[in-house]
C-alpha cells in the first residue's frame, strides 16, 4: 500500500468512525466498535485499548480493554512496555521493530512492529490505543496522524 492509498483509506476510516460513534456515549461500546472497525479496515494483527484503572494496591495501571486479535497481557505498569511508555510520555510511539524497543512486552511472538496512541480526556491520559503488525515497519506518521484523530472521537 502506498502512502497515498494509506491516507485515503484512513480518511474513509475516520468518516466511518465518526458515524459509528455518533450518538453513543458509552466508552466501552465505543472502544469495542472502534477496535473492530480499525482492525477490519486496515488488516492489522492486533488492535485494542488498554484503560487506565486503579489496581488493588491503589496504583494506577493499564488494564486490557476492548480488542480484536489474539489474547493479550491483561495489566501493564506505568512506564513499562510501549503502552506504559506512551502513557508516561503522553505521546504516540511508533516502533518499527519491537525487538529494538527496550522493555517491549511481547504478548504475541508474532508481533514485529507496533504503534501506541494515548487517549486523552481533558489533559489526562485515560487509555491507550495499541496496534500490532506481523510485519516490520508497518507504522509511520500517517498512521500516527489519523489514529490520533480517531482517538479524539472517544
Ligand atoms: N507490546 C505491548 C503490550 C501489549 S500487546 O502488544 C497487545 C507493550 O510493549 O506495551
Amino acid at each position: 500500500m502506498t502512502e497515498t492509498e494509506k491516507g485515503l483509506k484512513y480518511m474513509q476510516l475516520l468518516k466511518e468512525a465518526a458515524a459509528l460513534l455518533d450518538g453513543e456515549t458509552d466508552m466501552i461500546a465505543n472502544m469495542a466498535n472502534l477496535a473492530a472497525l480499525i482492525h477490519e479496515s486496515m488488516g492489522f494483527w492486533w488492535t485494542g485499548f488498554y484503560i487506565v484503572r486503579t489496581g488493588s494496591d491503589g496504583e494506577e495501571q493499564l488494564v486490557l480493554g476492548p480488542f480484536q486479535g489474539p489474547i493479550a497481557c491483561t495489566r501493564i505498569t506505568y512506564g513499562r512496555g510501549v503502552c506504559g511508555s506512551s502513557w508516561k510520555r503522553r505521546e504516540t510511539i511508533i516502533v518499527p521493530d519491537v525487538e529494538q524497543f527496550t522493555g517491549h512486552i511481547a504478548c504475541s511472538s508474532e508481533s514485529r512492529s507496533e504503534i501506541v496512541v494515548p487517549v486523552f480526556h481533558d489533559e489526562t491520559v485515560t487509555a491507550v490505543l495499541d496496534i500490532d503488525s506481523r510485519r516490520l515497519n508497518t507504522f509511520d506518521e500517517t498512521d500516527a496522524r489519523y489514529l490520533e484523530q480517531i482517538t479524539r472521537l472517544l
